[in-house]
């Protein structure tokens, strides 16, 4: 079976699976992009119109990353995106710790089908995620994205190894003419590190 078959699959077993916040919202919001990627892209939660639509990034959160990647000759397209949460919290609310336990183990699998070679963390959720080594109980003790975006650290989990570029959340820069040009300088970052070969 082909990696995106596999996605397939993945996706129908998680739309039948009972998860916190599933009762409440109208789609499940699994990933979108191609399979055979080397890049992947992790935000945190669906939002009002990726609850709508059930794709991750359709709002407006997305189109300013898909302009943000325009910049530097990348688009949606290229990627694969997916969240830390499946569904979307109430009223946008943050994740909870029980959230992140029951829907990051999804998230994990869509990762080892993909085996990117790079995953940029957009904020601070799926930053911590991340550098608490995927364990959503070590979250808390995790430094902010602003201390660490556009770090580059190497990762091993499970058999996989991928480097982790943690970013801004799109959402956060729209109108922060400082916080862009930072962004642009992180991705100059991830750039030189897809044109790499795979670790
Ligand atoms: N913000 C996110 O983190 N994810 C989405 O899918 C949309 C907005």
């Amino acid at each position: 079976m082909g990696k995106s078959e596999m996605l397939k699959e993945l996706e129908e077993e998680c739309r039948k699976a009972d998860m916190p916040l599933k009762e409440g919202a109208t789609n499940l919001v699994f990933g979108k992009g191609k399979a055979d990627v080397e890049i992947v892209f992790i935000g945190e939660a669906p939002g009002h119109n990726e609850d709508i639509q059930g794709m991750p990034f359709v709002g407006t959160a997305g189109k300013n990353l898909d302009k943000l990647l325009h910049k530097v000759g990348l688009s949606l397209d290229d990627v694969y995106i997916a969240n830390i949460l499946k569904y979307r919290p109430p009223q946008n609310r943050n994740p909870s710790t029980e959230e992140i336990k029951v829907h990051t183990p999804w998230l994990i699998e869509q990762i080892k089908i993909i085996r990117p070679r790079v995953v940029c963390s957009l904020g601070n959720y799926a930053t911590k995620f991340f550098l608490a080594g995927l364990n959503p109980e070590n979250m808390d003790k995790q430094p902010g994205i602003t201390q660490v975006r556009g770090k580059v650290r190497e990762l091993e989990f499970d058999g996989m190894k991928f480097k982790l570029i943690p970013l801004f959340h799109p959402a956060a820069i729209i109108y922060n003419r400082k916080l862009i040009e930072e962004w642009d300088k992180d991705m100059e970052i991830v750039k030189k590190e897809i044109a790499q070969k795979r670790l």
